[in-house]
C-alpha cells in the first residue's frame, strides 16, 4: 500500500487549500503530499480514504469513536429526533432524550455523582466546571477561592479557562496571553521520567504529595479546585499508580477544594471502566466528559456532578448555574449519545475494551523485548502510548531534527494505520476492534519500527 498524493487526494487537497482552515495544521502546507488524507467512509475500526484505501483508526479519530464507525442505528435515532423534535429552548424547557441520557449516564457514573450538564465538546465541559468549582464555593459564601490548579503536561482544551489550566507544551499558551488569573500549575505524574528523579515506590507519590505544599504557599483559601485526567494522555499516556489519586482526594478534603477529574478521554468505557477514574476507588467532586459520549456521532459533552455540589445551587435565581448554551442538552445530540451509551451496553464494549487491553499489554511487552527504540509502553483498556527513545538505557530522545513523527506516521499509514506518533505512538482504536483486528494492529507497528530502526 502506498499513501502518496493520488489525483483525487491531490485534488481534494488542492480546493482544502483555498477555504478551509484545517485545525492544527499550517494550512500553507496542505498540498504537501501526504499532509491531508481527505477520508470519507467509516465502518467498525475501519476508514477509507477517496482513493479507496482502506486504514485501521488506531486513534479513534482522536480518542472519540467507541462504537465503532458505521452505526446506522445511530443515524436513524438522529433521523428521527431530528424529525419529531430538532430543537426547543434549552433554558426553558426539557426533552425525553436529555432526561433519559442524563439518567443513564447518572446510573453509570461513581459514587454520589447524579447531575448532569450537557455542553457540547470536552472544551466547553472543562470550561463549565471550572465556573462550576468557583460558584458552588461562592454560592457557600467561601468567595475568595478561584484559584485552579492542574499539572504540567496536561491538556484541557481551547476555550479560555481550558486554555488557562493547559499545562501541554503543544497546546500553545503564549499567543493567547493574558490567561485566565489563578490558574496555578504543577509537576505532572511521569514515572518513566520523574520530574522530581525520583524512583516509585520509594518516592511514596512525591508527586501527588507535593501539591499540599504548593497549595499551602498559594494559601488553601483562596484555591477552588484541581482538575486532572485520571490517565493522562496529553502528559505521555501516564497510568498514575492507585494511591496518586487517593493522595489527591485526601488533600482536597483537608483544605475543602473541589476534585475534578477531565474523563474527555478516559470516559465512557476507553479505559476497560465506564470512567478512568474507577481504576482508582475514588470519587471526583466533578467529571467533564465529551467525546466517547456520542463516539463522534454529533458533538456533545457532559458534566457530571455530585449531590453535594449540585447542592449548592439549590436556592434562589442568584443560585443557579446561570451558565446556559444554546445547544446544550440538545435533543438531537443527547438522543444520539444515549444510543451510543446503549450500544455500549448492549455489546458488552466496556469489557472488551479491558478483555484487548490486556492482550495488548502482552503484545507490547514482546514489542519492547524486540525493538531497541521502545523505552516503555503504557496503558490501560483501549487507550496505549509506546514511547519511542533514542537509547533506551539512558532514555535519551530522539532530536526534533530527526522528525520521527513525521516519518514513523508516514510508516504506519504506508502500512494502513492512522494514528499519531512521535515521542510516542498512541493506539486507541474504537471499543468494538477484536483480537485479530488487534493482533494486526501490533504487527503493523512491529514492522514499521523494523524499517524505522534499520534507517539509524
Ligand atoms: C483531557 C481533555 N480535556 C478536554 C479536551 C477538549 O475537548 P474538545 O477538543 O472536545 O474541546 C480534550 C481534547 O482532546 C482532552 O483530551
Amino acid at each position: 500500500m502506498t499513501t502518496e498524493s493520488t489525483p483525487a487526494n491531490q485534488e481534494w487537497a488542492h480546493r482544502a487549500r483555498q477555504h478551509l482552515w484545517v485545525q492544527n495544521k499550517q494550512y500553507a502546507r496542505l498540498e504537501d503530499p501526504g499532509e491531508l488524507p481527505v477520508l470519507d467512509r467509516g465502518d467498525g475500526i475501519y476508514l477509507w480514504d477517496v482513493e479507496d484505501r482502506r486504514y485501521i483508526d488506531g486513534l479513534s479519530g482522536l480518542w472519540v469513536t467507541a462504537a465503532g464507525h458505521g452505526r446506522t442505528e445511530i443515524a436513524d435515532v438522529a433521523r428521527e429526533q431530528m424529525a419529531n423534535l430538532a430543537y426547543a429552548s434549552t433554558f426553558d424547557f426539557a426533552t425525553p432524550p436529555a432526561i433519559r441520557l442524563a439518567e443513564k449516564i447518572a446510573s453509570l457514573a461513581p459514587g454520589d455523582i447524579n447531575r448532569v450538564y450537557f455542553t457540547n465538546s470536552g472544551s466547553e465541559s472543562v470550561e463549565v466546571a471550572l465556573k462550576m468549582a468557583r460558584q458552588y464555593h461562592y454560592n457557600r459564601g467561601d468567595r475568595k477561592r478561584y484559584k485552579v490548579i492542574s499539572r504540567i503536561g496536561s491538556y484541557h482544551g481551547q476555550t479560555f479557562g481550558a486554555l488557562s489550566v493547559n499545562g501541554a507544551a503543544y497546546a500553545r499558551r503564549t499567543p493567547f496571553e493574558p490567561l485566565l488569573p489563578g490558574a496555578v500549575h504543577v509537576p505532572g505524574i511521569n514515572c518513566y521520567r520523574c520530574p522530581y528523579e525520583k524512583t516509585y515506590p520509594d518516592c511514596e507519590v512525591f508527586c501527588a504529595r507535593t501539591i499540599e505544599d504548593r497549595i499551602k504557599f498559594e494559601s488553601p483559601e483562596t484555591v477552588a479546585a484541581i482538575i486532572a485526567e485520571p490517565i493522562s494522555i496529553a502528559n505521555a499516556n501516564q497510568v498514575p499508580p492507585a494511591e496518586y489519586w487517593r493522595i489527591l482526594r485526601e488533600i482536597c478534603d483537608r483544605h475543602g477544594i473541589l476534585l475534578i477529574a477531565d474523563e474527555v478521554i478516559n470516559g465512557y468505557g476507553r479505559t476497560g471502566k465506564w470512567f478512568g477514574i474507577q481504576h482508582f476507588d475514588v470519587v471526583p467532586d466533578i467529571i467533564t466528559t465529551a467525546k466517547g459520549i456520542s463516539s463522534g456521532y454529533i458533538p456533545i459533552g457532559a458534566v457530571l456532578a455530585r449531590d453535594a455540589v449540585a447542592d449548592a445551587f439549590v436556592g434562589g435565581t442568584d443560585e443557579a448555574f446561570m451558565s446556559g448554551l444554546t445547544f446544550g442538552s440538545h435533543p438531537v445530540s443527547t438522543a444520539v449519545a444515549l444510543k451510543n451509551i446503549e450500544i455500549l451496553e448492549r455489546e458488552n464494549l466496556v469489557d472488551n475494551a479491558a478483555a484487548i487491553g490486556e492482550h495488548l499489554a502482552t503484545r507490547f511487552e514482546a514489542l519492547r523485548e524486540r525493538h531497541p527504540v521502545v523505552g516503555e509502553v503504557r496503558g490501560t483498556g483501549l487507550l496505549w502510548g509506546i514511547e519511542i527513545v533514542k537509547d533506551a538505557a539512558t532514555r535519551e530522545q530522539f532530536p526534533p531534527e530527526e522528525e520521527i513523527g513525521a516519518r514513523l506516521t508516514a510508516k504506519l499509514r504506508a502500512r494502513g494505520l492512522l494514528t499519531r506518533a512521535g515521542t510516542l505512538i498512541y493506539v486507541a482504536p474504537p471499543l468494538v476492534i477484536n483480537r485479530e483486528e488487534a493482533d494486526t494492529t501490533v504487527d503493523i507497528i512491529d514492522d514499521a519500527l523494523t524499517e524505522f530502526e534499520a534507517e539509524l
